[in-house]
């Protein structure tokens, strides 16, 4: 199903992407993809179009995302992720349980910031709790698509609501039983965006909604062996020296994790979040639940 139809209220007024239908790719015309108003590119691929009337926020253009999370991320993205995270799949399991155990079984909403490429962290609580809803929030068209592909094969579309945009662009409403942010806030460089975020994940939070957080969470040069363990890995997976390289620079381009623990804690306390309580780990990654302060 295309993105624009899958748009749902109270999100249908906003600017609709259109990605083209399988079999109607319009490869070498001039689209509009998510770029500040009159800038193009030439679509080379698939053709992602949308009509791009949105004031972007200082340093916060859906625009950085996309082209990294592109078409071709994408579509590795549910392979790569498993061998990169070691444990991916565990930890969206505990993040769902984890929700579960403190919301309990009645109807909750869940954000989803960051939705897209397996749109696992939906297809786990979806499982576990049949009277959630969810609301999949990504600017990076390929990549929710990706999720949202899945999403409907497990038939779970008539309950996730797709938004194409950052959290920050997010309409106010009435607040979110529960949120995630997972796999997100390391690949936002700057720290005063790595806080806004945060901030505006709390702003549309219920007072005492929980937030599960997962991320890389120290330097990657600050720990040596972590990254021979991380290159060993996908020599496990079957990765060439070669290929041993790029992976790991591209996952690290343009990814900046917090400094430590401390700092994400330190990060989350100053977004209005209290309790956080880690419950996973691996390599370089961390997951915590963490509550909105009453
Ligand atoms: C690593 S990927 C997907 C992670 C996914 N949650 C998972 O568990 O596999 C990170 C995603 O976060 C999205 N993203 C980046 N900044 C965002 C923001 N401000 N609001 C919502 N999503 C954002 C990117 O477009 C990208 O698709």
């Amino acid at each position: 199903m295309q993105i624009a139809a899958r748009l749902q209220a109270p999100f249908a007024s906003k600017p609709l992407c259109v990605i083209s239908a399988p079999g109607h790719r319009r490869e070498g015309q001039t689209c509009i993809f998510n770029m500040p108003p009159k800038q193009t590119m030439a679509c080379t691929k698939e053709c992602f179009w949308r009509q791009c009337t949105l004031p972007t926020m200082a340093g916060m253009t859906s625009t950085s995302s996309s082209a990294k999370f592109d078409l071709s991320r994408s579509i590795e993205y549910a392979t790569q992720s498993r061998i990169a995270l070691a444990g991916y799949d565990a930890c969206h399991e505990l993040a769902a349980c984890l929700l579960s155990a403190h919301l309990g079984h009645d109807a909750k909403s869940v954000l989803v910031a960051g939705a897209g490429g397996t749109g696992q962290e939906i297809l786990c609580a979806a499982k576990l709790e049949p009277a959630w809803t969810f609301v999949a929030a990504d600017p990076a068209v390929a990549m929710l698509d990706q999720a949202m592909t899945g999403i409907e094969a497990a038939g779970l579309s008539g309950r996730t609501t797709v938004f194409h945009g950052t959290v920050e662009e997010l309409p106010d409403g009435d607040g979110f039983d529960a949120a995630t942010l997972v796999g997100v806030l390391h690949h936002i460089p700057e720290q005063d965006r790595k806080d806004a975020l945060l901030r505006e994940l709390g702003r549309r939070l219920k007072p005492g909604g929980p937030l599960i957080l997962a991320c890389n969470r120290c330097p990657y040069e600050s720990q040596p062996l972590f990254l021979e363990a991380w290159a060993a890995r996908w020599r496990m997976a079957g990765a060439d020296e070669a290929e041993v390289v790029a992976k790991l620079g591209k996952i690290r381009q343009g990814a900046v994790p917090p400094l430590s623990e401390a700092a994400v804690e330190t990060m989350l306390a100053n977004a209005g979040f209290v309790n956080p309580l880690r419950f996973f780990s691996s390599l370089f990654w961390s997951a915590w639940i963490t509550f909105k302060a009453q």
